[in-house]
C-alpha cells in the first residue's frame, strides 16, 4: 500500500479522500499525523499558487508524496472576489457569520439577475522523489451558483448558507453531505485528481 499525506486539519475533507483513494490501494494519512508540521503562510495570488506551497511544504517535511488544496468563493459582482481571501473576508480571525455579513452588505443593492457566483477548489500534488520532481500536478473543481439575500439552511459551513444551486433547488447548506460532495467544486477536483493518481507512479 503506497501512502500520501494530505495536507488538512479538515476531518470531513479527510473521511472523503480516505473514501476515493481506498480502491486505488492508497492509504492516505492527514497532516495531523506529524508533530511539528506546521502549515505555511497562504498569501499566494492564486488557490493553485497556496495548494502547490502546500503540497510541497508536506511534502519536505514528511518525505512523503503529499496533497493539499485550497478552496474559496468568487462572486461575479464583486470581481472574483473575496477569492483567495475567503476565510477572511471581514479581517484576521474572521468567522463564517462575520464573513457572510460582509458579502450580504457588499451585495445589498446588486439584483438577483446578477448575483452570479462560483466555488473554487484547486488540489496539488507534490511527489518530489517520484516522476514529478520539482512539478505539481494541478486538479480544479468548479461549482455555480448564486449569492442570495438571506441564508438558508443548517449544514455545511463558510458561505454554504448563501449559496444556491439552481438545479436542486437548494443551497449548500441544505443539501445533504453526500449530494454536496457530488456537485462541490472540491469533489470535482478531487475526482479528478483520483482519476490522475490512478495512472500515476506515486514514490
Ligand atoms: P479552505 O481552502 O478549505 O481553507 O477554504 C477557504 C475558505 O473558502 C473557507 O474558509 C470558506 O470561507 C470558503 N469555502 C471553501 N469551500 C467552501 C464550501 O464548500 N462551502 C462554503 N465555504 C467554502
Amino acid at each position: 500500500m503506497r501512502t500520501l499525506v494530505f495536507a488538512t486539519h479538515n476531518r470531513k475533507k479527510l473521511a472523503e479522500l480516505v473514501e476515493l483513494a481506498g480502491p486505488l490501494g492508497l492509504e492516505v494519512v492527514p497532516a495531523s499525523s506529524f508533530p511539528g508540521l506546521e502549515p505555511p503562510e497562504e498569501d499566494g495570488a492564486t488557490f493553485a499558487d497556496n495548494a502547490a506551497k502546500k503540497a510541497r511544504h508536506t511534502a519536505r517535511f514528511t518525505g512523503l508524496p503529499a496533497l493539499a488544496d485550497d478552496s474559496g468563493l468568487e462572486v461575479e459582482a464583486l470581481q472574483g472576489a473575496p477569492g483567495v481571501h475567503s476565510a477572511r473576508f471581514a479581517g484576521p480571525g474572521a468567522r463564517d457569520a462575520n464573513n457572510n455579513a460582509k458579502l450580504l452588505t457588499l451585495l445589498a443593492d446588486v439584483p438577483a439577475a446578477a448575483r452570479g457566483a462560483r466555488f473554487v477548489c484547486t488540489m496539488a500534488l507534490a511527489d518530489p522523489a517520484g516522476p514529478l520532481g520539482e512539478a505539481v500536478h494541478l486538479t480544479t473543481g468548479t461549482c455555480a451558483g448564486e449569492i442570495l439575500t438571506a441564508p438558508r439552511g443548517q449544514g455545511g459551513f463558510g458561505y454554504d448558507p448563501l449559496f444556491f444551486v439552481a438545479s436542486e433547488g437548494l443551497t449548500f447548506a441544505e443539501l445533504p453531505s453526500a449530494a454536496k460532495h457530488r456537485l462541490s467544486h472540491r469533489g470535482h477536483a478531487m475526482r479528478a485528481m483520483i482519476a490522475f493518481l490512478s495512472t500515476y507512479a506515486l514514490s
